[in-house]
């Protein structure tokens, strides 16, 4: 009767009241962004009156044998109720759903009704992460690598794994996550200096994702980029070199013609000279 009476909030406000039943212990739950998960609540009996799922104080979804409940618009077209096994089913879960929900589950008008708590978990699998490597020319033998990986749409947060690094050749961490401010997935990277003197094959992973493998700190690119920059030099040498040469040899050779006193070129100037006299 009294129920009858009262609107819909003062039934939710007296209900919040309520106290999970004795020895009652949270649920726990997992759920995939994006995807279904369904909420059972415990059956207390072959037939209920009534079932209420609230999240903190925000009434969800329920039934009522008596009267029609108000459902909230962003609940209504995402959630079903089946009243036959006292199951919600939730769809197109977002990391916003996550939290502590509560079961109210009436017998019947007359009893009191009990309550289970569910905590959802939300998870979303990071895309599979991406590895970069560039290193330095090697000084001593030894090259400076910055690598990097990242990967986003995760959730919870993660963590950078990398495998098989030598942890003491490792220098200058920096790490970044990055929240998305609407799906509230994470975008998490990491890079690092590595030092090393030799091909190293590597990969990283976060959360369930692991990325594919790349070699680096590879001498043979870099090395025939050397010899392409050593011949270039050695032709450059050689040009500075023989052209001026031939040059000096060239200058040294007309010179030796106005000078005076080499008897070897006088006799043709001599004979040049006399030739207008000649004529
Ligand atoms: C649910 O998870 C919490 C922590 O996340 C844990 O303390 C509790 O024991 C779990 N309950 C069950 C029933 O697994
Ligand atoms: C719920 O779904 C109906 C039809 O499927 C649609 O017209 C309505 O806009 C939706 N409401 C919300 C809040 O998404
Ligand atoms: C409700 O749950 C029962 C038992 O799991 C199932 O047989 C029935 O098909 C469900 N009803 C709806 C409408 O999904
Ligand atoms: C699922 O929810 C997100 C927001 O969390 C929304 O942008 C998207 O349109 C929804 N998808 C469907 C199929 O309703
Ligand atoms: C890791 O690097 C350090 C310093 O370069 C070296 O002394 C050590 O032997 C390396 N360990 C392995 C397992 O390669
Ligand atoms: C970055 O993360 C790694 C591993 O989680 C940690 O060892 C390192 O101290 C962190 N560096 C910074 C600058 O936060
Ligand atoms: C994630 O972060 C990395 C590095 O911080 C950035 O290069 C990348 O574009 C970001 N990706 C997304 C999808 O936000
Ligand atoms: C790296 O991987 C390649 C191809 O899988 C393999 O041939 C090479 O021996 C590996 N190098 C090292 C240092 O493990």
């Amino acid at each position: 009767m009294r129920s009858s009476v009262c609107s819909l909030f003062v039934c939710i406000s007296v209900l919040l009241a309520v106290k999970p039943g004795e020895g009652t212990e949270t649920r726990n739950l997992t759920a995939v962004l994006g995807e279904s998960v369904t909420f059972r609540c415990p059956r207390i009996s072959s037939v209920h009156h009534r079932l209420y799922i609230q999240k903190k104080k925000e009434f969800i979804n329920g039934f009522d044998m008596t009267q029609d409940l108000n459902i909230p618009l962003q609940y209504k077209n995402r959630t079903t109720i089946n009243q036959s096994d006292l199951s919600m089913e939730m769809r197109n879960i977002s990391v916003s759903d996550e939290g502590f929900y509560e079961c109210i589950v009436f017998k019947s008008r007359e009893t009191k009704p009990q309550s289970h708590v569910i905590y959802l978990t939300v998870t979303a699998k990071y895309n599979i992460p991406k590895v970069t490597a560039a290193c330095s020319e090697p000084s001593s033998g030894v090259r400076s690598c910055w690598l990097s990986c990242w990967a986003s749409g995760g959730y919870p947060q993660g963590v950078v794994r990398w495998a098989e690094l030598n942890l003491s050749q490792i220098i200058d961490f920096q790490n970044n996550s990055h929240q998305d401010p609407k799906l509230k997935t994470w975008n998490i990277s990491q890079s690092f200096v590595y030092n090393c003197n030799q091909p190293v094959n590597v990969s990283c992973s976060i959360g369930d994702a692991r990325s594919k493998t790349t070699t680096f700190c590879q001498g043979d690119e870099k090395f025939s980029l050397d010899a392409a920059v050593i011949s270039a030099i050695a032709v450059l040498l050689l040009i500075l070199f023989i052209v001026p040469s031939v040059c000096i040899i060239r200058k040294r050779c007309g010179r030796r013609r106005p000078v005076p006193g080499d008897a070897a070129l006088e006799v043709p100037l001599a004979d040049c000279h006399s030739q207008p006299q000649d004529s």
